[in-house]
């Protein structure tokens, strides 16, 4: 974060938004728009769960997506990033397993660790986790605690998870008394129509026999400063977590709350969705066309179809860490690819983002990152 804020730098390191994408005078006008008691309550504590008329309008949009609110519990949490923090103290105890993916979002790494988890990094490929290799492990005695997934445009493999993957991991874990964590982060952040399908939650479906606890965020479409996120979890699950969420902080944020009500209620928000996903699907072209023209052809990488991230695959063995140096001394930073291994060892990819520079940052900043590459590894 510190090196991404330099101004002499060119970062893709990041998983931000663009500054400039924020809906700024759109709030400005809704909050102006409010009457007095709606804006006293912005100031007030509010109750654990989330206030009731964001619950409600929340509700509303995430039945638009197909997700069963009415037949599980919705909490407003603070950031996704609580709700997964919230998911692990409710679950582990120190020295349990839990399974994710290999590479992991590095927040559910530092959140799952915090509870004393060990954590077993299944691989994925482009279309999703290892089934096999998910089929061995809940079928162990000591069975995990949950296994966390990211399938859509995944942070930071990018990757969205292919139907069938989605159809086997079901029944590999159905009747298997392993609870399923599904962060859908950028699932809205999809530059293709023909992916809609592939975007269906996991929890739409409420398959039978597992527990399904849905995460997202109003970080990547609306504002990660307001701190923002929910979780869609059945009963049992949801009254664990609240007790667990009243002793964090008592409540989100009210006043981030009566603004994303007020952005969801006004009807601005799918608009503005549409916005960005159109703006970021621009930066990633961007981002793949000076891929194409400046890497060597022993790097691998996927055409992005959504999301923030391209993630790249050197040649095995490489210590991404050694062209890091070097790109940052001549202008440009990236992420190794060991900051998404529980391990912390693999370290022969890397995560460049788009969704925070112009075309112009990206093709003098790729450049650099690729004469580095080359350096490294021939
Ligand atoms: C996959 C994933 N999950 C969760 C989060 C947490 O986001 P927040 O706490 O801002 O909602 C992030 C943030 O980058 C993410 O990439």
């Amino acid at each position: 974060m510190s090196l991404a804020s330099r101004p002499d730098i060119i970062s893709f390191a990041g998983g931000m938004p663009g500054n400039e994408l924020f809906p700024v005078e759109a709030i400005e006008e809704l909050f102006r728009g409010l009457d007095t008691r709606s804006k006293r309550a912005a100031f007030q504590y509010g109750p654990t769960p989330g206030l009731p008329s964001l619950l409600e309008s929340l509700g509303g949009f995430l039945e638009r997506k197909g997700l069963p609110v009415k037949s599980n519990r919705l909490m407003i949490t603070t950031g996704s990033q609580q709700a997964l923090s919230i998911l692990a103290r409710a679950f582990v105890d120190p020295g349990d397993r839990v399974l994710t993916e290999y590479p992991c979002f590095i927040g559910a790494i530092s959140a799952f660790r915090a509870c004393g988890a060990e954590i077993i990094a299944l691989p994925v490929d482009e279309e999703g986790i290892d089934i096999e290799r998910l089929s061995e492990e809940v079928q162990r005695p000591d069975l995990a605690k949950f296994l966390y997934i990211t399938p859509y445009f995944h942070n930071p493999a990018g990757m969205l998870y292919g139907t069938e993957r989605k159809r086997q991991l079901i029944e590999t874990l159905q009747g298997r008394d392993v609870p399923l964590i599904e962060d859908d982060a950028y699932g809205e952040l999809w530059f293709s129509e023909e992916d809609r399908e592939r975007l269906q939650p996991i929890k739409s479906i409420d398959p039978e026999g597992i527990d399904v606890c849905y995460i997202g965020s109003f970080s990547k479409i609306l504002g990660p400063g307001l701190r923002l996120g929910w979780m869609l979890a059945p009963e049992s699950i949801y009254e664990k977590c609240e007790l667990i969420k009243q002793s964090a902080d008592a409540c989100s944020p009210s006043f981030s709350q009566v603004i994303a009500d007020a952005f969801i209620r006004s009807g601005k928000i799918g608009p503005y969705i549409a916005s960005v996903r159109e703006e970021y699907k621009r930066r990633a072209a961007c981002m793949s066309d000076a891929l194409r023209r400046y890497l060597p052809d022993y790097v691998k990488w996927n055409e992005p179809r959504g999301g923030f991230y391209i993630w790249l695959t050197l040649p095995e063995g490489t210590d991404s860490a050694k062209i890091l140096k070097l790109a940052i001394e001549r202008g440009a930073v990236f992420v190794t690819g060991s900051t998404f291994d529980p391990d912390g060892t693999r370290n022969d990819t890397m995560r460049i983002s788009y969704c925070n520079n112009t075309p112009e940052e990206i093709n003098k900043g790729i450049p650099i990152i690729a004469a580095a590459i080359r350096e490294i590894c021939g």
